[in-house]
């Protein structure tokens, strides 16, 4: 692979090209680099190759006339990708597919990036490393001209290192252990001194399974998995977050459309679908509250229908999901009823379409890893005030993408849920 590095700094890359197998793949000759300085292609006393940005503001800007030079002065560019925290991430499949690159160029900025043109007379491709801010593009390009020169045949010796290390099959790497067997106290696993390989390649994934899962959640998706892994990995995500989640269905207060706080009336609708909600995502409980007893006496009704009474035989994936809901009389009562399951008091976390909650998905998932969340959704319009200042924060509001946010509650339980809780991260 021919690398051509444009950049202000080639200096940057001389230790890291010398080092480890990087170096030998250069003195080999699988890898050639080599560099080229846009300031070559200057032609002032002070050979500028920066200017203040049109329009003002700090900082400066790489002029277009030296880089451009620059890169028509590369015979076979191949690719051109350009260091930039605009572009696609960085990962194992672009370091793969660029492995495979008999030439490469990769542009470094600096200062506040470039004059944007250059991106519209070159086909430059944007790569980040990450969302983050670096001072050049230099300590990218490294990044990504290692993750793909590993890939390329023969750059590890040994074929196989590549194919079983983390990302190569979309998870995290199981752990390595070496001599001694007993270090301070611990001991490597038992399985890895038996020498059946069959056992250890099977250890091998459960580890790497639930290194991903504790980890990385976010790249299970993209993981083909058998029947008995998705069981596993369900197991190991159910009870880690969403079984410390409670949704609480509040009927009263709530306010209608014209802002007086009312009591709604108890939906079916609301009972069955959150109900399967809950059960998808592997929550503690559901709770549906009203203050009105034949409301009560009526949902209790529905629901021994389905988990006990003949829809449970006609039905037993319903009877599985309903069994999870419980009805209550108020917030309160629903709060009881998980500090008795879970042992702690709940984080109260309240939900509405209106602007104004500030606490983001991200920030219930924290609360969730120590304590657990009771969700309250209001029927009606939504919660009425008192619930809302009762509340320790209220979750920023689902926004839709035109301004209109009008949901059922029970689409939001769900957006809400999977948001939280499922694997789109
Ligand atoms: C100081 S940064 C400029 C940042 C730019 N003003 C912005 O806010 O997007 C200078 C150069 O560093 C490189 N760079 C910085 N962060 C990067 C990242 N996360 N991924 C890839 N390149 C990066 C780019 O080449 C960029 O032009």
């Amino acid at each position: 692979m021919n690398v051509h590095i444009v950049t202000l700094f080639p200096e940057f890359f001389d230790t890291p090209l010398r080092s480890g197998l990087m170096g030998r793949a250069l003195d080999s000759g699988l890898l050639r680099v080599d560099m080229v300085n846009p300031r070559d292609f200057t032609y002032d006393n002070h050979r500028s190759v920066d200017d203040r940005p049109y329009g003002g503001g700090p900082g400066m800007v790489m002029l277009a006339a030296p880089m451009s030079e620059a890169l028509r002065s590369i015979e076979r560019p191949g690719k051109m990708l350009l260091l930039s925290p605009k572009g696609r991430p960085l990962d194992q499949e672009l370091a793969k597919e660029l492995s495979a690159s008999q030439d490469l160029t990769l542009v470094c900025g600096r200062y506040e990036g470039m004059d944007a043109r250059l991106e519209r007379i070159f086909p430059l491709e944007p790569v980040s490393v990450g969302d983050y801010v670096l001072n050049g593009g230099e300590t990218g390009a490294l990044c990504l001209l290692e993750a793909s020169a590993r890939l390329i045949p023969g750059f590890m010796g040994h074929g196989a290192s590549a194919e079983d290390e983390s990302f190569s099959q979309g998870l995290l790497e199981h752990p390595h252990y070496t001599r001694p067997e007993e270090f301070e106290g611990l001991r490597v696993p038992d399985i890895l001194l038996s020498g059946d390989h069959g056992r250890i390649e099977a250890w091998r994934r459960e580890a790497s399974l639930r290194e991903t899962v504790l980890r990385r959640p976010d790249l299970l998706p993209g993981v083909s998995l058998t029947e008995g892994e998705s069981r596993m990995v369900g197991g190991l995500l159910g009870p880690r977050l969403g079984r410390g989640l409670y949704i609480v269905l509040l009927h009263y207060p709530v306010v209608d459309k014209l802002g007086e706080v009312r009591t709604m009336s108890l939906t079916n609708l609301d009972l069955h679908d959150i109900g399967r909600v809950s059960r998808t995502y592997g929550l503690g409980g559901f709770f549906a509250a009203t203050p009105l007893e034949d409301q009560r006496e009526l949902a209790e009704r529905l629901l021994s229908h389905w988990t006990v009474g003949p829809g449970a035989k006609a039905n037993p994936d319903r009877a599985e999901a309903l069994s999870r809901v419980s009805v209550v009389k108020d917030l309160d009562g629903a709060i009881r009823r998980i500090q008795e399951r879970s042992g702690q008091r709940p984080w109260i976390v309240a939900t509405s379409a209106r602007p104004g909650g500030g606490l983001t998905v991200r920030q219930v998932r924290r609360m969730l890893k120590d304590q657990p969340v009771c969700l309250i959704l209001g029927t009606g319009r939504g919660l009425a005030p008192q619930v809302i200042r009762q509340a320790h924060g209220t979750l920023a509001p689902i926004r839709g993408l035109e301004g209109y946010n009008h949901l059922s509650v029970r689409s939001a339980a769900s957006i809400l849920m999977d948001r939280i809780l499922g694997d789109t991260d």
